[in-house]
């Protein structure tokens, strides 16, 4: 079984394979589009006008305007009023999975994720100790009757998960979106079942072509089933460390008012401030929209290559959003042995298996198309299509 430890981490800073490898590897952002001279207008402001608050340990929820920004934001693109108590802010979406699972969960207990999903999720639940059940997923995202199926099977081997982990919108590693019939009947299924839904929505802003569909969060008028969580990781920069919760008040108030928070006063007080006035001077809409353009030509570049460069009997899913296609590989080829081919020819990407909690994915591949220019992304796919004929 292939793990993160495999790989040399030096070797993976930026987008992994090494000196002169097209790396498909990770979902990376495209290094030219980080809003640098911005960005350090709104370092200065913050240490200039705001530095004895932004330098300080910060509230625990996380810093005031920064959780009203999110809160209009919200308001604007879904139509959903939330309240301060709503909302906290944290580090990251990975900070935030790893709360949740500290807080909310005990060593043993059950989780159902999707088939395939986030790895590092994967690791995350698993550092807490929780037993993961998988549940497939297809062209229309996570298939609620084999959730239901799942549930009853476990149900009758004495298991309850507390539970179910999607990513619902240009899903990692497939790039597919649950359709919002399966939304609603994911959620009638979870209040069946006292099924909690973490809903891991970090790339909802990032969407190419037609809508995006309503989030659990927003259909769930309970406010009580789903707790989701978004970054700005994907919409500006990961190095920043900044997501931030929406869920019923005692959620919030249990993530806040935890040893961590306290001690840490708030998640990343510094880079909320800044991140807050890059916020309120406007410049976060005019950004995405520029990185929807970006990597819309990637995605484009991704599939016209696919289209131009696969030999028959591979075939790949067809993204709306997000940074992932992922390709299935005809019998008898295995991914492993693509992968190896394709090193040989100078590019590389993740073998699917990597992103099953039980089995699976032998026969898949993720390419992240976020990271490569496009001509790279065209050049890339071609000599993998040489590595997959060379391997029939
Ligand atoms: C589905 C998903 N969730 C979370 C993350 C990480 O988010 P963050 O950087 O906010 O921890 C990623 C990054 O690849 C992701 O694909």
């Amino acid at each position: 079984m292939h793990t993160q430890s495999d790989f040399d981490p030096l070797r993976d800073v930026q987008a992994g394979g090494g000196p002169g490898m097209r790396s498909f590897i990770y979902g990376h952002l495209a290094p030219e589009s980080f809003p640098i001279a911005e960005l350090l207008a709104a370092c200065q402001y913050s240490l200039r006008e705001e530095g004895s608050l932004a330098l300080q340990y910060g509230p625990e929820q996380g810093y005031g305007p920064l959780i009203d920004y999110l809160r209009a934001k919200i308001e604007r693109d879904e139509g959903l009023s939330l309240g301060r108590q709503h909302l906290t802010i944290t580090a990251g979406c990975a900070g935030a999975l790893d709360a949740i699972a500290r807080l909310f969960t005990h060593p043993g207990d059950a989780v159902l994720v999707e088939a395939p999903t986030y790895t590092d999720t994967l690791h995350i639940f698993r550092d807490h100790h929780l037993r993961l059940f998988q549940v497939p997923v297809d062209e229309e995202g996570l298939i609620v009757e084999s959730a239901a199926q799942r549930l009853e099977e476990l149900r009758r081997a004495g298991e309850r998960p507390l539970f179910l982990y999607t990513i619902a919108n240009f899903q990692n590693p497939t790039g597919v979106t649950l359709s919002v019939e399966r939304r609603k009947q994911l959620i009638d299924l979870a209040r069946a079942h006292e099924l909690r839904i973490i809903e891991d929505d970090v790339y909802r802003d990032l969407c190419y072509e037609g809508d995006v569909p309503p989030s659990l969060f927003a259909l769930d008028e309970s406010r009580e089933t789903v707790i989701r969580v978004g970054s700005f990781s994907k919409i500006l920069a990961p190095g920043l460390r900044l997501g931030w919760v929406t869920a019923a008040p005692q959620v919030i108030e249990r993530l806040a008012h935890c040893g961590l928070r306290s001690m840490g006063g708030g998640a990343n007080p510094f880079a909320s401030h800044v991140v807050a006035n890059f916020c309120e001077r406007g410049l976060l809409e005019p950004h995405i929209a520029r990185l929807r353009e970006i990597y819309r030509a990637r995605r484009d570049a991704a599939l016209t290559a696919l289209a131009h460069s696969m030999p028959p009997g591979v075939t790949w899913t067809h993204p709306r959003g997000g940074f992932f296609i992922w390709l299935t590989l005809p019998a008898p080829l295995l991914a492993r042995q693509v992968i190896a081919a394709a090193e040989q020819r100078g590019v590389t990407c993740l073998p699917g298996d990597i992103f099953f909690a039980e089995r699976g994915g032998e026969r898949n591949l993720r390419l992240a198309f976020s990271y490569l220019p496009p001509d790279d992304i065209s050049q890339g796919i071609a000599a993998l299509g040489d590595a997959i004929r060379a391997s029939l």
